[in-house]
């Protein structure tokens, strides 16, 4: 399976499926952090195949995942975890306004966008679902996460999940790939200051690097 297959079903399931040690340990640390705080009605927006849903096993309230690939939600769907699996753009998200306990944009996709005006607009979005008292849960990667990041994505580009580094445009913690797709870090400051207006909270920094912001609405 490659790169040009991500959307294949099974694409998000076989990436983190090689997550080595490392990896393993941030993504461990962030349903952690997550399990702590989440409360029904719950939507997380950039669900993918269902994995962290599945693992936060949330009962007694409406769970929705949210993706923008259609096909990811194929392989959610039969996880038979109790949650509806809806396609849909989280900048356009076909979900009521002013409603979720919880929404989470987690495992630093927002550090996927592309861009700072794309980013704001996202969590701006993102607040609109949040019902007043409600949480937004959002992770990025860190700089202290960036090894761990870069063994990752080595071991999906050995396993032909990824294509080569783009060096032009891979510095610090920028990793670009020829297919133009980009992961980029943020610090813990820059995460801060993407807080959406009408919402109020703070980010923390998990050992593996991973920040993670949890903004409640006022
Ligand atoms: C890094 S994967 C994480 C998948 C899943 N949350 C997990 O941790 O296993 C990012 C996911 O976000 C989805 N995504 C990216 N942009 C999106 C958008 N604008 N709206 C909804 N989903 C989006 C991608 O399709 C992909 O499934």
């Amino acid at each position: 399976m490659r790169y040009r297959d991500a959307h294949h079903p099974q694409w998000v399931v076989a990436a983190y499926a090689l997550a080595p040690p490392a990896f393993q340990k941030l993504l461990a640390e962030e349903l952690a952090w997550l399990q702590r705080l989440v409360q029904p009605p719950l939507v997380e927006v950039g669900c993918g195949a269902g994995r962290i849903l599945a693992a936060l096993g949330v009962q007694g309230g409406s769970v929705v995942g949210l993706d923008l690939v259609p096909r990811y939600l194929v392989a959610a769907r039969r996880l038979n975890v109790p949650a509806w699996w809806v396609a849909g753009d989280g900048l356009r998200p076909p979900l009521r306004r002013n409603h979720w306990r919880t929404v989470i944009f987690g495992q630093a996709t927002l550090g996927s966008l592309g861009s700072e005006p794309l980013r704001r607009r996202m969590l701006t979005s993102l607040a609109e679902l949040v019902a007043p008292g409600g949480r937004l849960l959002v992770t990025a990667y860190g700089p202290q996460a960036r090894q761990a990041r870069r063994e990752w994505y080595e071991a999906q580009q050995r396993a032909g999940l990824l294509p080569p580094f783009d060096p032009a445009r891979t510095r610090e913690g920028t990793f670009a790939f020829t297919n133009g797709f980009v992961s980029q870090e943020l610090t813990a400051h820059e995460l801060q200051a993407h807080c959406p207006q009408g919402l109020v909270g703070a980010v923390t920094e998990l050992p593996s690097g991973l920040l993670a912001a949890s903004w409640r609405r006022v």
